[in-house]
């Protein structure tokens, strides 16, 4: 019997690689990258998906040359933007996990508007910006006095700024021809079932999402039992 699934998370890799496959300089690729993912939002509405985690910007992709990085934040403010409408038509609330104090004024501007719009919204988007998952856990671990983890799960929640309640993730699909976590949701995923399928990120199509919850069904979960 598979699992519900209420918690997809989605590293969303491959994107400069499919750009230069074209020929294309790699803004195309981060642009083709929002536009997937501006796609993919509607179809929450299809299924009992409640939360998709993507990951954005990890702490990592700060290592990267300042134009891309520019360009990335420059996406995230028009992605702000255009999310909300969707979200607000398809009952969804924007929440954004990740350190804010590192990001552009403008981007943290467009992050508080978003959530602020969206607030009522019943399923979860979550955007994963400048995020790490090991400065997660060793903020949490800073904090933590007792030894639940419920109660660590409450403060990975904490620091990382969403609402959310123990959000394990049931399905984690990695795009992009590459299977590593990269340092994305590591305790959340402990249980997930990791999905990586053969193409880049501005390939994912929504018959390629429909095919993930289809493997996802065929899975028989049985947490160790
Ligand atoms: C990984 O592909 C992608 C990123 C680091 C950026 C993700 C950005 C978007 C999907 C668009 C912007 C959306 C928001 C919300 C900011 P890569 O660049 O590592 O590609 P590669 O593996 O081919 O080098």
């Amino acid at each position: 019997m598979p699992g519900t699934l209420n918690h997809v998370a989605v590293i969303m890799d491959g994107n400069r690689r499919w750009a230069r496959e074209r020929g294309l300089p790699m803004q195309h690729g981060h642009r083709a990258g929002m536009e997937r993912l501006l796609d993919l939002l509607p179809m929450l509405h299809e299924t009992d998906i409640s939360m998709v985690t993507v990951y954005a910007f990890s702490k990592a992709n700060w290592q990267r040359a300042k134009f891309e990085v520019d360009h990335i934040f420059s996406l995230a403010i028009e992605a702000f933007r255009r999310f909300t409408p969707i979200c607000l038509a398809k009952d969804i609330r924007v929440e954004v996990i990740g350190r804010r104090d590192r990001l552009p004024r403008m981007v943290r501007c467009c992050i508080r508007e978003a959530i602020q719009k969206t607030k009522k919204g019943q399923r979860v988007l979550r955007v994963a910006l400048d995020y790490s998952a090991r400065e997660s856990l060793l903020a949490a671990a800073h904090r933590c006095t007792g030894e639940s983890e419920a109660e660590f799960s409450r403060l990975i929640e904490k620091v990382q700024h969403s609402s959310g309640n123990n959000e394990n993730v049931d399905l984690l699909i990695r795009t992009g021809k590459e299977q590593r976590l990269s340092d994305f949701l590591l305790w959340e995923c402990a249980f997930a079932e990791l999905y990586f399928p053969d193409v880049y990120w501005p390939d994912f199509s929504l018959q390629e999402f429909r095919n993930a919850i289809r493997w996802f069904d065929s899975r028989g979960r049985r947490y160790g039992e």
